[in-house]
């Protein structure tokens, strides 16, 4: 089977005022079917920036993003956008809910992009949200959620349509120590039952520690704790 995302030899180089900023170089790395995998490394040493290419978001000014598989460079925008929404899945330190909708209305979102029924995609939703602990809470706006709360919506919305991997980039970051780790043994949890592949950026060591491999990205590329 082939692996999930592979990133061969992949660099990242942003224009700079002076000059060019080289934030990811050599990086290879091979994501496995239901792998879990922890990020960790200094505020800008570019862990965002790499969730991105590996989430097909951004491309890479060097290198190869292969997606089971299918290597990535030559297709279009287009393309690119399909395969990332059949495949990836994304949650961030801030939840970005639609604030006018309520969590069962966000959950179906992807859901509805694919085309699915309103009747259809509610009732996913509500079964997910039910899975999550938020059976109550499928009718509230995401200012009456807590933080915590928020913040399991915004992974049943990433999960919701099935993707092969669940990239997340700081999910607890915005979250008190308990309320993060809650969220994080939810992440956990999915990836048991589902067999959904995780990538985590994280700062914290507790849960960097449960992934069955830690990665410090240093230097551009990453390195083995
Ligand atoms: N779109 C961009 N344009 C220019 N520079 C960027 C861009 N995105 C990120 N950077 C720079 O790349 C470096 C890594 O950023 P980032 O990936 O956000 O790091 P981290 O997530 O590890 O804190 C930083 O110096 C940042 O300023
Ligand atoms: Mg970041």
């Amino acid at each position: 089977m082939p692996a999930v995302i592979e990133a061969v030899n992949v660099g990242r180089t942003f224009k700079a005022p002076k000059g060019a900023l080289r934030v990811l170089s050599g990086l290879t790395l091979s994501i496995g079917n239901g792998e879990t995998i922890a990020i960790t490394g200094a505020s800008g040493s570019g862990k965002s920036t790499l969730l991105q290419i590996l989430g097909c978001l951004d491309r890479p000014t060097a290198g190869q993003i292969i997606i089971e598989g299918r290597e990535t460079s030559s297709l279009s925008d287009r393309e690119l956008a399909s395969l990332r929404n059949a495949s990836m899945g994304f949650v961030f330190q801030f939840h970005h809910l639609l604030p006018e909708f309520c969590a069962w209305e966000n959950v179906a979102m992807p859901l509805l992009v694919r085309g699915q029924s309103l009747a259809q995609a509610e009732e996913t939703s509500r079964k997910i949200l039910g899975g999550l602990g938020l059976e109550d809470r499928a009718e509230h706006k995401p200012n009456e959620l807590s933080g915590g709360e928020q913040q399991r919506v915004a992974i049943a919305r990433a999960v919701v349509a099935r993707p092969l991997v669940l990239l997340a980039d700081e999910p607890t970051g915005n979250l008190d120590r308990a309320t993060g780790q809650n969220v994080a043994q939810l992440l956990w949890e999915l990836n048991q039952n589902t067999g959904i592949a995780l990538v985590i950026v994280t700062h914290n060591q507790e849960i960097a520690q449960r992934a069955q491999r830690t990665l410090e990205l240093k230097d551009g590329t990453l390195w083995t704790r």
